[in-house]
């Protein structure tokens, strides 16, 4: 079948993780070796038009108003491939994709760019996924994107097969007043991005106890998450965040993404907290660090965070809706 000019416009959040996601089963379809857990953030968003129909030999890719060739393209058209398969068409697309947030910036932007994308894509093809379908999709092109896909706090099933590894909400937007202020302290790309990350995480020897011990992690942080203890949320995600760091510095090769600063950052939040201020640590595949504390204290984790040495900027987020059909 061969269509003409269908598009859809889908908008999308980051997410960031509480319970980590690093290392798979399935180098392929990322099957990770463990749940993981997040939430999605508000204000940050990707927004992706997919159109179907084009007059083109290849996909065509433009982020942020710049044309992508190369490894980008390509892993955009292997989920366009799956979309094609599913709805039986044959047509090149067009994929038109916008950060509000600057890339760089320490927020991954691939999880929100799948997501989006798959909802774009499965729309403009006349598809019409349900969440779990729709987060199985976006999770093929970026395992952290399947988290980006329903709303709120939200937990990925780790699963065996293509079937079973989706992520579900746990709790909506608006079950806990969270906000994630984000201390930018380099704006560089990474050396080694998540992809390459999670290759070699089985390298390190501490890797095997970090996924052993995954599950008492989950059910803490989803507990604490549930029932809004902030003292246990701080404690288990700072504990997972530096687990999965542990493992990324142990790897061969080794993977350091702290800097100086990011240790300053990590020492001061500790201090905060011990002098009473609800605030915990959490770090990506990067040097910057996101502040996690309940929204009553985020003005002041802000300006503090604003205070320390080599903070180039904080940015600051709520927890996030779901992935969504936006007007053309
Ligand atoms: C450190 O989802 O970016 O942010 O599947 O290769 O695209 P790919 O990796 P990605 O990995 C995210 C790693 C992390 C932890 C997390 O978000 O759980």
């Amino acid at each position: 079948m061969v269509m003409t000019n269908n598009s859809a416009s889908a908008i999308s959040h980051p997410n960031i993780a509480f319970i980590k996601y690093w290392g798979n089963k399935n180098e392929k379809i990322r099957i990770p070796k463990n749940n993981s857990i997040s939430m999605n953030l508000d204000g940050l968003e990707t927004r992706t038009r997919v159109t179907f129909g084009i007059d083109n030999e290849a996909d065509q890719l433009v982020l942020n108003g710049e044309e992508i060739d190369g490894e980008g393209r390509e892993r955009v058209s292997r989920l366009l491939d799956q979309v094609r398969i599913t709805a039986g068409i044959s047509d090149k697309a067009k994929v038109e994709s916008t950060n509000n947030f600057p890339t760089g910036s320490g927020i991954a932007s691939s999880a929100s760019a799948f997501a989006a994308l798959s909802l774009a894509a499965s729309a403009a093809a006349g598809l019409s996924p349900n969440i779990k379908e729709l987060s199985k999709l976006a999770r093929t092109g970026s395992g952290s994107a399947c988290r980006s896909v329903p709303a709120g706090f939200v937990e990925w099933f780790a699963g065996q097969t293509h079937e079973d590894s989706f992520a579900a909400s746990i709790a909506p937007a608006d079950h806990w007043d969270l906000v994630d202020c984000i201390a930018v302290v380099s704006q560089e790309h990474k050396a080694t991005g998540s992809t390459g990350g999670h290759a070699i995480a089985g390298t390190s020897p501490l890797q095997e106890g970090r996924v052993a011990d995954a599950q008492r992690r989950l059910d803490l942080c989803r507990e604490a998450i549930l029932s809004k203890d902030f003292k246990a949320f701080a404690e288990i995600t700072e504990l997972d965040s530096t687990m999965m760091h542990a493992v990324m510095m142990t790897s061969t090769p080794s993977l350091y993404y702290w800097q100086a600063e990011t240790l300053r950052i990590m020492q001061a939040v500790q201090n905060w907290r011990m002098d009473g201020l609800q605030a915990c640590f959490t770090i990506d595949a990067g040097p910057n660090v996101h502040v996690i504390c309940p929204a009553e204290h985020s003005a002041q984790v802000a300006e503090l965070l604003t205070k320390l040495p080599g903070v180039q900027k904080v940015l600051s987020a709520k927890p996030g809706g779901p992935t969504k059909l936006i007007p053309e």
